[in-house]
């Protein structure tokens, strides 16, 4: 059986599921967040060892302005107060890119005399001395990966969930997790 070491998710459809209400699109990014927390308890409770979550992209800059200054303490507050923790480490994907990351780990890896390996550009990117994806979920619908993680995904089994990121439960998430288990993995090679 297949292990599950590395989680990562795009969570998108939080501005339709607002809108669908009537609401400010806004409020669709505040249930978002309730939403974080149930799966990511459950993701620690099922032994999941790391979560990557797409928060924003490094071309979500093209909406309106989201980072306010008491956001950014915040999350600085919670890295603080989890900094001693040792379950599940939750990523956030904020101002993330997967271009803008590659471009940036291969001028680091120019800065080594030789050649340019897998492991020195690895360790160069923002996922340094992370798993690479075992499961990549995508809820909101649209089957595209967004520009995230287009390295650590090379061999992550894809999801696509039509259901938007404040409806996606923990049964989808068991649903999903019980497919991957049992899909052979061959990496490439035969079995
Ligand atoms: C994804 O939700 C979260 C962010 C990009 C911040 P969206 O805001 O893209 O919601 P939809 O896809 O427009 O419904
Ligand atoms: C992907 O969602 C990014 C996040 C969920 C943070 P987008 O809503 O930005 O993606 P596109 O624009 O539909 O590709
Ligand atoms: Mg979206």
């Amino acid at each position: 059986m297949n292990d599950l070491v590395h989680l990562a998710i795009i969570m998108d459809g939080n501005g339709r599921w607002a809108k669908r209400q009537g609401k400010e699109r806004s409020f669709g990014h505040k249930e978002g967040a309730k939403k974080v927390r149930e799966i990511t308890k459950y993701a620690a409770k099922m032994g999941i060892k790391y979560l990557t979550l797409y928060a924003f992209s490094t071309e979500n800059w093209n909406r309106p302005s989201k980072f306010s200054p008491s956001l950014q303490k915040e999350i600085a507050y919670a890295k603080e107060m989890t900094a001693h923790c040792t379950g599940l480490r939750q990523i956030l994907a904020i101002n993330y890119g997967a271009h803008d990351e590659i471009l940036r780990a291969i001028n680091k890896s120019l800065q080594v005399n030789g050649e340019i390996t897998k492991e020195i550009l690895e360790s160069n990117l923002d996922t340094a001395g992370i798993p690479p994806v075992d499961v990549l979920i995508r809820t909101g619908g649209d089957c595209r990966l967004s520009n995230f993680l287009l390295w650590q995904a090379a061999y992550a089994e894809l999801f696509f969930s039509k259901t938007l990121w404040p409806d996606f439960s923990v049964g989808e998430l068991e649903t999903i997790v019980s497919e991957y288990l049992q899909t052979e993995r061959r990496f490439g090679g035969i079995v």
